[in-house]
């Protein structure tokens, strides 16, 4: 087909899965609009200079790394290809949109892995597939023996309980007609969790462990202010108990001085309620904070993921280091060091046609023969450390020529070699191997 499909294409509605109504994307009414004075928004603290690094130091620490805890949610070789329809009375698939491509990760029990990346990149995607709003196209998800991904809505429905998701939106997140007892107590009705007659002490006292006073059970949501409401949202998902829960951007949209309350509620729930996080956010500084371990996406792929301080610290993907040079590290500026700020240029590629080998190559100023030709395995790098880059390397470092050729039976070019045999059948597991592939000796080690 030479024909561009972005020209007149036309994106199919996504099938969305049978909760979708009652997280409920619906529309709010002017009156809801984030201007409108409220019951609660002088009752919100406001914190002033927020700087969530000081935040942690202060006592509310940011929560730890257990590397012995075992995985709750374990994804692998994750896809979600939306169909794109021509226009007319037939219409036909003329391409997809690739919006997550095989992406593989675990979330720990009582842990929380953040994800980044650029607007676009797919992490909403992904936490509705968790949350199985949409049906992926391939891949597993495992969570408690069961794979998530193949099952029908009907089976998914008493897992649904144990995965449930905060959306970013506080203002079109919640019904404007329901009140707030009839939002947080619905599950608990639907479910039978409780006998009637305790719906509403349990409503009561979800809504205080989330900071709200339990005798407004029966205001509307636009009686609240933002902060408010995202903990009427936050009642919400708690209702059932989940094991999990999918944070879509749970701060963006609020005021800078209520993200840290948010925040710092949502660390008290993790602890009281052992519950784990995919926490998905575009803001690096409240990533940072809040998960001991991060993944960056990029064009539907996991480019890199590791712990915190191996992220945040050495990061050896150009686009990782790419994003981070545009946070400013009050903490580096406070002795004196400078991060030099990377541009990128140009836009993201469409997800529709994205470019051959690396995703990121059209934007990367490493790039070279092989990247176009051989995609980068998201390879094991350290204990708890995996880049996709052919020439992954500390800023400053970057190798000259590839680390992956022998992995891939491939020359410097990117060539398959004739007789060589590839051995990255494990490079792409959802966790992490007791062994990696160093790269400077370019071997396989250990701990
Ligand atoms: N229901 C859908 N149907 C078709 N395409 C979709 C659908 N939802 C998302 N997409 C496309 O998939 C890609 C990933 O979108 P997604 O919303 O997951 O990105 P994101 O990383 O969450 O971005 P943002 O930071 O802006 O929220 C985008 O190109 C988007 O246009
Ligand atoms: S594989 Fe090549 S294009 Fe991709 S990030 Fe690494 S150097 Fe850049
Ligand atoms: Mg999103």
């Amino acid at each position: 087909m030479t024909q561009d499909p972005n020209a007149r294409a036309q994106i199919e509605p996504t099938e969305v899965g049978a909760n979708a109504a009652e997280t409920g994307d619906r529309q709010l009414t002017a009156e809801g609009s984030p201007e409108t004075p409220d019951a609660y928004g002088s009752h919100e603290i406001s914190i002033q200079d927020l700087d969530f690094a000081t935040l942690a130091e202060q006592g509310h620490t940011a929560t730890k790394l257990d590397p012995l805890a075992p995985a709750v949610l374990s994804v692998d070789n994750l896809k979600m290809y939306f169909p794109v329809k021509s226009s007319g009375v037939v219409r036909r698939t003329i391409g997809h949109v690739q919006a997550v491509d095989g992406i593989s990760f675990e979330v720990p029990k009582g842990g929380s892995l953040g994800l980044v990346g650029e607007s676009g990149c797919g992490k909403s995607t992904t936490g509705r597939l968790i949350t199985r709003l949409y049906k992926p196209t391939g891949g597993s998800m495992m969570f408690q023996g069961h794979d998530l991904a193949k099952l029908s809505s009907r089976e998914m429905k008493p897992l649904r309980r144990d995965v449930q998701m905060i959306f970013q939106d506080p203002y079109t997140s919640l019904n404007p007609r329901h009140t707030v007892g009839t939002i947080v107590g619905a599950a608990l009705e639907v479910h039978k969790i409780v006998p009637k007659n305790k719906v509403l002490p349990r409503v009561q006292e979800l809504l205080e462990i989330v900071g709200l006073n339990p005798e407004h059970y029966n205001r509307y949501p636009n009686e609240f202010s933002g902060g408010q409401r995202q903990r009427i949202g936050i009642a919400r998902a708690l209702t059932l108990n989940p094991k999990v829960l999918v944070a879509d951007e749970p701060v963006s949209a609020l005021d800078v001085s209520i993200q840290a309350q948010v925040v710092n509620l949502l660390q008290d729930i993790q602890t009281e309620f052992d519950v784990s996080f995919l926490f998905i956010a575009h803001d690096l500084a409240i990533v940072r904070h809040f998960c001991p371990e991060v993944a960056v996406m990029y064009l539907g792929k996991i480019v890199e993921i590791g712990d915190r301080e191996t992220i945040y610290g050495r990061p050896h993907h150009p686009y990782t280091q790419a994003l981070l040079s545009a946070v400013p590290d009050v903490k580096q500026a406070a002795i004196g060091g400078r991060r030099e700020r990377i541009r990128l240029e140009g836009d993201v590629p469409s997800p529709i046609n994205p470019p051959s080998g690396c995703r990121f190559r059209t934007r990367c100023q490493f790039a070279q023969e092989i990247c176009a030709k051989v995609e980068p395995p998201l390879l094991q790098i350290g204990p708890r450390h995996k880049a996709a880059c052919h020439f992954a390397g500390e800023l400053g470092s970057h190798p000259a020529t590839p680390v992956t050729t022998q992995l891939l039976g491939v020359d410097d070019q990117g060539s398959p070699v004739a007789g060589a045999t590839p051995t990255n059948t494990q490079l792409t597991i959802p966790g992490y191997e007791e062994t990696w592939y160093d790269l400077k000796t370019k071997q396989t080690t250990g701990g």
